[in-house]
């Protein structure tokens, strides 16, 4: 069965082709991408109306560079699964739009799916999937939060950010420090050059004794002390910075061990734009190689929003039986939409 995927849930078009057959581990044929950064850039953050415009203009070019890529034709499509939420809802209405329109047209059957559904299926698409159950950590730029996955469809929210996601985290942070947008992947860059003891900065909830995140505070203690140094920032900033990125990695990785310890699984998968982040990787590594549990990224790439994941998750869902595609093309999109609401067995 081949499953074309569409994502345009935020500032990135994603289009791929995902095979899947039998019982096996769905194989990923063909993906593309176009980010909008530079677009939005000029702005200092997404503009949710550029964003919807550009999906418009990019989302078929796209798949037919996926189609070209692997070899087939649109005949050749199963299915369209599209993302259906939670994100920006004029530009997932863009995705949905396009994806029931080559549904009606080639009369193949589409699926919505759920994007944070797709980040944690991602590393299913790696050349080391991983097997359920495992705890999940999903840090993107909007969410964070630790899951129990027991199998497609099943999952239990362990606990959450209470305010600001990581990602978000990051990118403030980055926007006080003058990184330009999205700040996240400079932050990091530049922390790399930095002292992560330098200065110090809260860890919030850290010994809450729940598995709940709170990162709001960080950016504020971030501000105080950039305003402090004055015009020591320049000299100092790389070591902000790494001391920034210190604070959340610490806290993430602590309350993911929290996690493993509570549920006695030995697995964890990372998945989500944050999970690209080489610190976090190298501290996850570090803690879980010691406790002699397995941890289980998406492919570097795939780790920031794809079309990839989307078509992945439409595979495997359909594979697990949680779901069937349907050829009712009222493309209705959930803007919010909590992923322990989805069904499984
Ligand atoms: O998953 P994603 O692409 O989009 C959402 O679904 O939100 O995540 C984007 C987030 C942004 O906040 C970005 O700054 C962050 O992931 N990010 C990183 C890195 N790469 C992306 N944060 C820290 N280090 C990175 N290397
Ligand atoms: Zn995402």
């Amino acid at each position: 069965m081949l499953i074309l995927g569409i994502e345009s849930s935020c500032d990135e078009t994603g289009v791929a082709l995902v095979q899947s057959a039998g019982s096996g581990v769905p194989l990923l044929r063909a993906h593309a991408l176009h980010s909008q950064i530079e677009m939005h850039q000029a702005y200092g953050g997404v503009v949710p109306e550029l964003a919807s415009r550009d999906h418009i203009r990019r989302v078929l070019p796209l798949t037919r560079a996926v189609l070209e890529q692997s070899g087939s034709t649109l005949p050749d499509v199963d299915v369209v699964a599209y993302t259906r939420g939670p994100g920006l809802a004029g530009a997932l209405l863009v995705g949905s739009g396009v994806a029931c329109a080559l549904g009606a047209a080639l009369n193949k059957p589409v699926l919505g799916i759920h994007h944070l559904e797709g980040h944690l299926l991602s590393p299913f698409l790696s050349a080391d999937p991983p097997q359920f159950p495992f705890v999940a950590l999903l840090v993107s730029g909007g969410h964070t939060q630790l899951m129990r996955v027991d199998g497609v469809g099943r999952y239990t929210l362990l606990g959450e950010s209470i305010d600001d996601a990581a990602g978000e985290a990051f990118d403030k942070s980055a926007k006080l420090l003058g990184l330009g947008y999205p700040g996240g992947p400079a932050l990091a860059r530049l922390a790399e050059q930095g002292n992560p003891v330098a200065f110090k900065l809260p860890r919030p909830l850290l010994h809450s004794g729940n598995l709940d995140f709170s990162f709001s505070g960080l950016k504020t203690a971030v501000l105080t002390q950039a305003k402090k140094l004055g015009d020591e920032l320049d000299a100092r900033k790389a070591d902000l910075a790494a001391s920034t990125q210190a604070a959340i990695v610490e806290v993430l990785v602590k309350k993911s061990l929290s996690a493993l310890n509570q549920t006695g699984l030995q697995r964890l998968v990372v998945a989500g734009g944050v999970g690209a982040n080489r610190s976090l990787r190298e501290q996850l590594n570090a803690a879980c190689g010691q406790r002699r549990v397995r941890v289980h990224y998406p492919e570097l790439d795939l780790c920031t929003d794809n079309g990839a994941m989307i078509a992945m998750a439409a595979a495997m869902r359909l594979q697990a039986g949680v779901e069937q595609s349907h050829r009712n093309y009222a493309f209705d999109v959930k803007p919010r939409w909590p992923l322990q609401s989805l069904d499984g067995h």
